[in-house]
């Protein structure tokens, strides 16, 4: 069980890269919940910044603590984003999507300037894959994109992967903010990140996974006693 002071220590360390005028990339989980309350704590006492949130969880949030929102459209330029990850390896690479949120996490970690990854040792990983890899993909014809999705695996030197459709504990399907399904693929290790991500990408119906190849520039590991940031 992840220490609750490691992910704020790394979200503290995080409140380093904001600066007065930005505009922040919000992202999603219970590590990012931590910088978005210390920013929250900033703007009240008088920061300055714009910020985009990467799921309805962090809108509510935001606007709870009156973190201002602009709206997507409206954006001409991410100057940071912070986000959790579920893996973060030696090259940055990550596995997100376990918030179910991949999507739009990417979308605005990608258009972003700076992406700073935050998270708790538990998250670093040799190789990826251990952690199940969320890929969205479009409920119609999710059988079809789910046996594509798993050819995909076996192509990429994955031995014998189990590709399930994400449910809640009821049984109730997951559905993304974006209305979709999630398939949440496991591997055990993931032998090449970035040639699957490209096999993935090519599936007709899979909207996005949760592979974050060349995205994230810092990666922050939060510890007891403050935090590590690799550039
Ligand atoms: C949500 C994500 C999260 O960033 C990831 O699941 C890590 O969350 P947490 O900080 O709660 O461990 O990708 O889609």
């Amino acid at each position: 069980m992840a220490n609750e002071l490691e992910k704020q220590n790394a979200a503290a360390a995080a409140m380093e890269f904001v600066e007065d005028g930005m505009t922040i990339g919000l992202g999603t989980g219970s590590t990012a919940k931590y910088f978005v309350q210390m920013l929250a704590e900033e703007i009240a006492d008088g920061l300055v910044v714009r910020c985009i949130e990467t799921s309805e969880q962090t809108r509510r949030l935001a606007e709870s603590l009156g973190v201002p929102l602009i709206p997507s459209e409206q954006i001409e330029r991410i100057h940071l984003t912070v986000d959790g990850a579920d893996e973060v390896d030696e090259h940055g690479f990550l596995i997100k999507g376990g918030g179910a949120a991949l999507l739009r996490e990417k979308i605005i970690a990608n258009a972003s300037d700076h992406m700073v990854v935050i998270a708790d040792p538990s998250k670093q990983v040799e190789r990826l894959g251990k952690f199940p890899l969320p890929v969205e993909v479009t409920p119609f014809g999710y059988t079809i994109t789910a046996k594509k999705v798993y050819d995909a695996l076996c192509s990429s030197g994955i031995d014998r992967p189990r590709v399930e459709l994400r449910a809640q504990p009821g049984g109730r399907l997951v559905m993304t903010d974006g209305g979709n399904y999630i398939l949440d693929c496991h591997c055990q290790r993931i032998p090449d990140a970035e040639s699957l991500a490209a096999r993935l990408s090519n599936v007709p119906g899979v909207v996005e996974h949760g592979l974050f190849i060349g995205i994230a520039r810092t990666v922050i590991i939060g510890n007891e006693a403050g935090a590590t940031v690799f550039e």
